[in-house]
């Protein structure tokens, strides 16, 4: 069967020989075994077992049974030619309580993961923290909690102690904007908490934790370690080229796009384009904006689709408003974001500005779409059509003199999809969640042979 519409200079060597080609997961989404070998409760955990949660009540404590299955899954992304695997360590497998006693079953573990992308000629990327915070640290206030800089911090060395001697390539941690954002703010995400007086300490002390994992790796892991960490990010424009509209647009750019990055960069708080940072001040100590600095090896950007920004009056904080992509009659995915792959060329070029950044990898890109099983085949065009599109893009930005220098596909199994649950799928390995029964997407046979070539 020929997958490929592979055309003009659209293939693999156009992005040179040392462009990095990946996969992407996260501990949470798909490792199940959430209460096994000693492992803590996470904020995840608690969360996902509270009603009315998590869509359809779908519950992770299988997901994709990664933690037993891992042999089995790694052998894929080999099968599938896919040099480089990027993971998450869950915290509270490793230090059930976020702090002090190490729980060596949880190290054995991810040193026999580790072990085995090794043997498998598979490189393992780890991401150190992938929102799966302990619960117990959660108690006494998570990421709100100035303390957390200092847990974070242990938590990094004690992976570093234990992975760094085999681990090359370090993501301090997975899209601050997230976890912070929907999980702090909107309440839509683990904690569930709500608010400014909660979104504005968790932002300011995950950057500090950022900056200081970063340094924490850098000196216990000198001359070896490759180390980044990564951002969501999303296209932004205006509805139209009104001023006020324009001015909404301006605000949500920085809010999604440059709130996390640019303190890291050391160019501190982007609060004159989001005036509502000011009331971060009261959270700033001396030293701090020094101390949120760190000179990353290379920064990763996760980037799905493009949002379009009108003016609202009723929004609190930006008078902006998210025109959903379901009005404007684009293509959509499953999870309705709009598939548009020019987004991922220009939140390149957009990110390529910062002078100060070494190298890009796109270390999340992918779709959810709705997958049909037909005679043991998952004949998925749409993602296959996606990934090609999205690449193209990501082809041309590096032509044009842009810094990017590898990709990731979201993701290698479907899995759990946060409080989405299990029904966007965006593998690109079809899971039965009742057999656990993998079958490899027609998309996840073209990215490997588009490798191969
Ligand atoms: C992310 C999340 C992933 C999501 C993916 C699709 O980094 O955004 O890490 O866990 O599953 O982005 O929403």
């Amino acid at each position: 069967m020929e997958l490929t519409t592979q055309h003009g200079d659209f293939n693999r060597q156009n992005f040179g020989d040392d462009f990095i080609w990946g996969v992407a997961t996260a501990a949470f989404q798909v490792e199940g075994s959430c209460d096994c070998d000693g492992k803590g409760e996470s904020i995840w955990d608690v969360f996902a077992a509270k009603r009315g949660k998590i869509k359809n009540g779908d519950k992770p404590h299988i997901a994709c049974d990664f933690y037993n299955r891992y042999k089995e899954d790694i052998d894929l992304i080999k099968q599938l030619n896919i040099p480089n695997f990027r993971f998450s360590i869950s915290w509270s497998r490793i230090l059930p309580s976020g702090i002090g006693e190490i729980n060596q079953l949880g190290i054995d573990h991810y040193n026999r993961v580790i072990d085995y992308c090794l043997e498998q000629g598979v490189e393992p990327w780890v991401t150190v923290y992938h929102w799966d915070l302990p619960q117990a640290l959660e108690a006494k206030g998570g990421w709100t909690n100035r303390e957390v800089v200092n847990w974070f911090s242990e938590f990094v060395r004690v992976c570093a102690n234990n992975f760094g001697h085999k681990v090359k390539n370090w993501m301090v941690m997975n899209e601050p904007s997230v976890f912070t954002g929907a999980g702090y703010f909107l309440g839509v995400h683990a904690p569930g908490r709500l608010g400014l007086g909660n979104f504005l300490p968790a932002v300011h002390h995950a950057l500090m934790s950022i900056a200081a994992g970063g340094r924490i790796l850098r000196e216990l892991l000198p001359n070896t370690a490759e180390i980044g960490t990564t951002f969501s990010c999303s296209y932004i424009e205006p509805k139209s080229d009104k001023p006020r509209d324009v001015a909404a647009a301006n605000q949500v750019n920085t809010l999604l796009n440059r709130l996390y990055i640019e303190p890291i960069l050391g160019l501190g708080y982007p609060e004159k384009d989001l005036p509502v940072l000011k009331k971060m001040k009261k959270y700033i100590r001396p030293g701090d904006v020094e101390s949120m600095q760190f000179d990353f090896d290379f920064i990763g950007v996760q980037l799905y689709t493009r949002e379009i920004v009108e003016y609202s009056f009723l929004t609190p904080y930006i008078h902006a408003n998210i025109v959903k992509a379901k009005k404007r009659n684009v293509p959509l995915t499953d999870m309705g974001w709009e598939v548009y792959p020019p987004s991922i060329y220009k939140i390149l070029k957009q990110f390529n500005q910062y002078t100060n950044i070494r190298k890009l990898y796109i270390t999340e890109n992918g779709a959810a779409f709705p997958d049909e099983v037909k005679d043991d085949v998952v004949n998925d065009v749409k993602r296959t059509a996606y990934l090609q599109e999205y690449l193209q893009q990501v082809l041309k930005a590096k032509k044009e003199g842009c810094k990017v220098s590898g990709y990731f596909v979201w993701t290698l199994t479907d899995n759990f999809e946060w409080a989405e649950g299990y029904n966007p799928r965006f593998g690109l390995i079809h899971v039965n969640f009742d057999t656990q029964k993998r079958i490899v997407k027609s998309s996840g046979q073209w990215y490997g042979d588009f490798i191969k070539a």
